[in-house]
């Protein structure tokens, strides 16, 4: 059997190092992966770095497209992923999440009637001025194989209209939906104890005894606007002086705080010992600063998930979150980008740190499950 997985944003690329290691343990004399790296993530604290880092398999291709407008992002993409299917007939593809390289995968694979596999699917934010819910609801709706992390997510595709107890064969017009755990979090169990062995980074920033809150900003809800941004920016400094803030700074936040804080805050913020502003870093940097902080606030879907993986509060900066059962676990509070909100929210969690998270995310191995299902409806040709 064999497939193309399409990566290009740091998450996907997360994402599919779980995939891959699935197949490496169990299923390497069956499938053969063919990685296609859409480039549209290229720095090298975006990519690269996770390739070196989570063994991943070097990609078979990358289109290095680059970042440009959606529009011509994503045609870029999709013409390069459509002659690469063209090329390589794949048995399918599988696609990963919400962004612009998903919707190109998508919309490629299904003109050309190649089956789309969507890991992270049924995701639902209500809310259309985001680019990523475009982007989901599009492969959701070219897809042969649905795999939703959550019962949230199933049960927004029911309510979308797709069959629940359908038998196969499984095609894009006879969809089948899977309710199976989420594989970031086969990721943060396997990387865990890796990253703490690994990694210098507690040390490298003296955070060893010092309490901190964990910050990432990369939404274009956020960064665009300058009102939400400085908002957001003057929450933090306020919080820096109750608490040390480390902020991985994203590329794009990092461009665009030159343009949309004032001066004021800039100066704030840039000269300021409480707060650790540091490039992008890796996973398991990354995930060592989640098991170490106090709590974690952030406007990334990714990072949402792993602070409740790692058992930490978290202030969600957006007026809604698609992983809605961390919030009606009182484990995360959507603050949104209000100065207010986010200072409530983190005395909210100082006064009573949460203690209880229920297991929502599955088990850890469900990027084993899905190349079940995948093995089941697709191996047809010997390799
Ligand atoms: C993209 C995804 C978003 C995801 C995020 C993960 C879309 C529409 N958005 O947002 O869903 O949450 O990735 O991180 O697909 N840049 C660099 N170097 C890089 C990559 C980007 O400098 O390696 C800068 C460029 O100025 C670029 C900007 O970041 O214009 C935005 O990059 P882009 O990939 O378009 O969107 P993200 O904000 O990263
Ligand atoms: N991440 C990382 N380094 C960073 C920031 C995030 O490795 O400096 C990881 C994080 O642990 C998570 C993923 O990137 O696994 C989340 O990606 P991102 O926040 O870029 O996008 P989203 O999940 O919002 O789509």
């Amino acid at each position: 059997m064999k497939l193309v997985t399409i990566i290009g944003a740091r998450p996907q690329i997360i994402k599919a190092a779980a995939l891959s290691r699935a197949i490496r343990n169990h299923y390497a004399d069956q499938i053969q992966e063919v990685i296609v790296h859409t480039g549209q993530h290229y720095d090298d604290n975006m990519s690269q770095v996770f390739f070196d880092e989570l063994q991943i398999p070097r990609p078979d291709y990358n289109l290095h497209v680059g970042s440009a407008s959606h529009g011509v992002q994503t045609a870029r993409m999709t013409e390069g992923v459509e002659a690469l299917l063209i090329k390589e007939q794949p048995d399918f593809i599988v696609l990963y999440g919400d962004t612009n390289s998903t919707l190109a995968g998508a919309v490629a694979a299904a003109k050309i009637h190649v089956p789309i596999v969507h890991i992270e699917a049924g995701l639902r934010s209500f809310n259309k001025s985001m680019p990523e819910e475009i982007n989901r609801i599009v492969c959701d709706h070219c897809s042969t194989l649905l795999f939703s992390p959550t019962k949230a997510g199933f049960e927004n595709l029911k309510r979308e209209g797709f069959p629940i107890d359908n038998e196969p064969p499984y095609t894009i017009d006879n969809p089948k939906v899977f309710h199976c755990g989420d594989i970031m979090y086969d990721n943060s169990l396997h990387f865990a104890n890796i990253a703490e062995e690994k990694t210098d980074i507690i040390q490298r920033l003296e955070l060893a005894d010092k309490p901190f809150i964990l910050a990432t900003i990369h939404r274009d809800s956020n960064t665009d606007h300058s009102e939400r941004l400085c908002a957001i920016f003057e929450a933090l400094i306020r919080l820096s002086k109750d608490c040390h803030v480390v902020l991985p700074l994203h590329p794009r936040t990092s461009k665009l705080l030159k343009i949309n804080l004032n001066e004021e805050l800039q100066k704030q913020i840039f000269n300021n010992p409480s707060i650790s502003l540091i490039p992008p870093v890796s996973f398991l940097e990354m995930i060592a600063l989640e098991r170490h902080a106090q709590l974690v606030m952030t406007d990334s879907g990714g990072v949402q998930k792993e602070a409740y993986f790692f058992k930490k509060p978290c202030i969600i900066l957006r007026p809604e979150t698609e992983w809605v059962e961390i919030v009606e676990t009182g484990n995360a509070i959507l603050a949104d980008a209000d100065k207010n909100h986010i200072m409530q929210a983190w005395q909210h969690f100082k006064d009573n740190p949460p203690t209880m998270f229920p297991e929502i995310f599955g088990d850890g191995h469900a990027a084993k499950f899905m190349l079940e299902r995948m093995l089941e409806n697709f191996s047809r040709k010997v390799l």
